[in-house]
């Protein structure tokens, strides 16, 4: 189906893809411009910027930029269309149904992602019913409901039950899907490939399991963690996952971010919890900022993708030992990471956070979770002091050196020097003995790799350095050669300035040298057919290429001072004219002399030939002046 120009222009102009990128990625202004870390990939300076008067977005390191649907296309995985329909539910425009349709994941049977993503949908509707109206999925709403749960919250996150037999396979035999597509969807395992009706060889891959639905970020589940009702067998694990599919990347996946995205916006912090379980006992506790990464230890992907939401990040684990190794961890991953205040929930007797609400109520859950935290440092304070005998001074020194290696990370000299006068007393040591060493281990730290500024003060003058390089950068010229520099302004004033434009336009035989350049010129001049004025947003879509659309955006981005100047104009010209390679010019000349001969226009053809003859003179010179 084929979405009508004007509704494509009149859905673009409604929006601000500030508000729609902000939604995503944390914005801070600096000049014309925003500046946040870039969605797309890690990165630990902010190189993905949004200008609002042009309505584009680009990133100077990994290039990908576009306006507001190209956004949405990139971040979320759509196509256009889907772009397009998902832009407009985001600005709360009304659309007809038959372009709304278009996203309802039914019809999006377009592409072999939505087909998977429509059948997690259907098990998951399928999964949920059992557990709720039949007698197959009784005793599992029995023990959901023994551990807690309301109905409405089992509504809520939309938990369901996998039978013993069969019942997904049976179930969908009737849509005759396509064998592959159920293979790649990791809802079956594989048995025999010898069957001679190829869906007997697959087979439920969810059997006697308590199914949470793992949902994207849009609140589409994407995969499932099933729970055993056995607690008994120890050889049964006690959660299965999903395998890894086209729409499931355990990396990038956090448990609960699309119910949770509002709240950690709003309050700027993430809470992250071990289990599924912690998240929906908080959810139902009415805290409704946590995250759980998906069994395993925190990835960097993650780690990005919290950091483009919230600025403090509580890690809120288990209170047993592994729970604590797990926060250790997290936290030697995250300390690499400028843009969180980190905060460690200590959780009572050795509880994880769905026993503490059942053991000792939600009010104190919220207290301890609001108040009974502490920095990292007092973390590994007690960490540290695990299984050792304090008493002992082996024990002692072994304990004192762990906690020096972590105050090396601590860049405010004032707190280093709190800890070191706490140990000092703690131990009966001089200060200025553990001083010292501290010192020994700061300069072999530095050698090793320039130390990352932690205090506010300096994350934020390191970000206005960043942010100041990155405006240079823009300004500068350097990075292009000073006929591709001079190409980019010519383009740029000649999109932006219509005198521009009609000037270039009269000189015959024009043309940019690189090739890109040259197409989005040509482009250009479909585009100005149509409309009077430049919009960079809107000429966007009108030139469909991916790659194009990025180097355009690419270039708009850049900041070219003032008005075009005649002299400029004229000097730009020059130089791509004079650089313009002798070759294509007598290639092109070529033609419109064969061009010439075809409709007998003598006086052009002689015109030509001169021009022709000019050409190879120039030719000649070069090879005589380069031997
Ligand atoms: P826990 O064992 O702490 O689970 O594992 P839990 O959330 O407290 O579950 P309940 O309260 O016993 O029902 C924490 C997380 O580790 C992953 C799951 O993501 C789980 O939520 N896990 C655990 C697995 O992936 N597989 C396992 O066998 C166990
Ligand atoms: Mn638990």
């Amino acid at each position: 189906m084929k979405i009508p120009t004007e509704l494509i222009d009149e859905v673009r102009s409604q929006v601000n893809i500030l508000d729609i990128v902000s939604q995503k990625v944390q914005l801070h202004k600096s000049g014309k411009n925003w500046f946040g870390f870039c969605p797309f990939h890690s990165e630990t300076s902010p190189s993905f910027s949004v200008n609002e008067q042009k309505q584009i977005f680009n990133c100077f390191s990994c290039h990908r930029g576009g306006n507001v649907y190209k956004f949405i296309m990139e971040t979320e995985g759509l196509t256009f269309p889907e772009a397009f329909v998902k832009v407009a539910e985001l600005g709360n425009i009304h659309l007809d149904s038959r372009y709304t349709q278009l996203n309802s994941l039914d019809a999006s049977e377009s592409s072999e992602n939505g087909k998977i993503l429509n059948l997690y949908q259907q098990a998951n509707q399928l999964y949920h019913h059992i557990l709720m109206n039949t007698e197959l999925g009784q005793d599992a709403l029995d023990y959901l409901h023994q551990r807690g749960m309301s109905e409405q919250l089992i509504e809520e996150f939309q938990l369901g039950y996998a039978p013993a037999n069969d019942i997904l396979k049976n179930f969908i035999k009737e849509k005759h899907l396509d064998y592959q597509l159920l293979r790649k969807s990791g809802l079956f395992i594989e048995r025999n490939q010898s069957a001679e009706e190829p869906l007997d060889n697959l087979s439920d891959r969810f059997k006697e399991r308590i199914l949470f639905p793992i949902r994207n970020e849009n609140g589409h589940p994407i995969a499932f963690s099933g729970r055993t009702l056995n607690q008994e067998d120890k050889n049964i694990p006690k959660y299965l996952n999903s395998p890894e599919t086209s729409i499931f990347n355990k990396r990038r996946v956090l448990f609960n971010l699309d119910k949770a995205k509002a709240s950690i916006r709003q309050n700027k912090t993430v809470i992250l919890f071990e289990g599924f379980m912690d998240v929906i006992s908080a959810y139902q506790a009415g805290i409704k900022n946590g995250v759980a990464s998906m069994g395993t230890s925190l990835t960097d992907e993650q780690v990005q993708i919290l950091g483009n939401r919230a600025n403090v990040l509580k890690i809120c684990y288990d209170g047993d030992d592994p729970g604590q190794n797990a926060t250790k961890r997290a936290l030697e991953m995250l300390s690499t990471n400028p843009n969180f205040d980190l905060e460690v929930v200590k959780l009572p007797d050795k509880l994880d956070p769905d026993e503490v609400i059942k053991k000792y109520g939600v009010t104190e859950f919220e207290r301890i979770i609001s108040s009974q935290y502490e920095t990292p440092i007092n973390f590994y304070l007690e960490f540290y002091a695990q299984g050792r005998n304090l008493d002992n001074e082996n024990d002692q020194l072994d304990y004192i050196a762990d906690i020096l290696k972590e105050l090396v990370n601590i860049k405010d000299p004032i707190e280093r020097d709190l800890y070191l006068n706490r140990l000092a007393s703690r131990f009966g040591i001089e200060y200025q003995n553990l001083a010292a060493q501290l010192q020994t281990l700061i300069t072999e730290n530095q050698v090793q790799n320039s130390p990352e500024p932690t205090s506010e003060d300096q994350k934020f003058k390191k970000y206005q350095q960043t942010v100041s390089t990155l405006t240079d950068n823009f300004n500068s010229t350097n990075k292009y050669s000073k006929v591709e520099s001079a190409e980019r302004l010519l383009l740029y004033r000649c999109l932006n300035d219509h005198s521009v434009w009609t000037k270039l336009h009269e000189i015959e035989n024009f043309n940019f040298i690189h090739e890109e350049y040259q197409t989005i010129y040509t482009i250009a001049e479909g585009y100005f057919n149509q409309y009077d004025e430049f919009d960079s947003a809107r000429f966007i879509d009108y030139i469909k290429d991916d790659k194009l659309q990025s180097s355009l955006t690419n270039l708009e981005m850049e900041e070219y001072l003032g008005d075009a100047t005649d002299q400029e104009i004229e000097d730009c010209i020059h130089l791509i004219l004079t650089e313009y390679p002798l070759d294509e010019k007598l290639k092109k000349i070529e033609l419109q002399i064969n061009q010439a001969k075809r409709i007998n226009d003598n006086h052009k053809l002689m015109s030509l030939i001169m021009e022709k003859t000019n050409l190879l003179r120039q030719k000649d010179e070069m090879k005589l002046t380069s031997m």
